[in-house]
């Protein structure tokens, strides 16, 4: 059973404001991408990698395979407008005999094996797909402009990470629909009645928005 990796890296980072898409701004002295690409490259469970890289940023993309020795790296796509178009566009290259795809934001450097290992284990059990996810600490509000209209009940709802996993011919059917406002991939494919299962997630999986959040994973890095 072949499972393949897309490693979604193709965003500008605009809210990080660094002069390069985010899969090149700096961490830890190499480029982010580094980090998720070789942890993917380095795990059991993943045979092939397909990389979503940023308009005209494909060669350097190729580079940083290259430097960290990458033996897994299929491809490199050029990524679309959106998340869900450069996911789309990174399916193209994965082949119809995939029997798993995990889908993965570069944006999120740190990613434990152990966290691969869940998600992909679901598909296993049965399921159409599985997430990783975490408990929210706060109070959950519904607000109208700035009046708040219903507090929802917490132990009902959770924060939901990448690398997400799914059956690879459900993922397929789920990108062969209307993308327009998806807010992951487990979203497209729960619209069209799959069963995704909720595993543990991990907080190292922290999603690099802007400085502050580069500056907190840095400091999470191995020395
Ligand atoms: N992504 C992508 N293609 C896009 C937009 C986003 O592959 N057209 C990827 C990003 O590279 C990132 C993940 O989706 O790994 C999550 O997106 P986000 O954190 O929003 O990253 P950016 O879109 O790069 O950041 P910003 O929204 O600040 O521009
Ligand atoms: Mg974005």
């Amino acid at each position: 059973m072949a499972v393949w990796a897309v490693l979604a890296a193709a965003g500008k980072g605009e809210r990080l404001g660094s002069d390069r898409p985010k899969a090149f701004a700096r961490l830890g002295g190499r480029p982010l991408l580094a980090e998720s690409l070789e942890r993917l490259d380095g795990s059991d469970w993943i045979d092939q990698i397909v990389i979503a890289a940023p308009a005209e940023w494909e060669e350097p993309s190729i580079l940083v395979a290259e430097e960290i020795v990458a033996t897994k790296v299929h491809s490199t796509v050029t990524g679309g407008e959106t998340r869900s178009e450069s996911v789309r566009l990174a399916l193209e290259a994965v082949p119809e005999d995939a029997a798993a795809v995990l889908v993965h934001d570069a944006a999120r450097p740190l990613l434990p094996e152990d966290v691969i290992e869940r998600v992909l284990t679901a598909l296993g059990e049965d399921w159409d797909g599985a997430v990783p996810t975490l408990p929210l600490a706060d109070t959950i509000k519904r607000v109208e402009g700035d009046r708040v209209v219903e507090t929802l009940a917490r132990d009902a709802l959770v924060a939901v990470q990448t690398p997400q996993a799914f059956v690879a011919d459900v993922l397929r059917a789920a990108f062969a629909g209307d993308l327009s406002d998806p807010t992951d991939c487990s979203s497209l494919v729960e619209a069209r009645g799959g069963r995704v299962k909720a595993v543990p997630g991990d907080p190292r999986l922290l999603k690099v928005t802007d400085e502050e959040d580069l500056a907190l994973v840095e400091s999470w890095l191995e020395p």
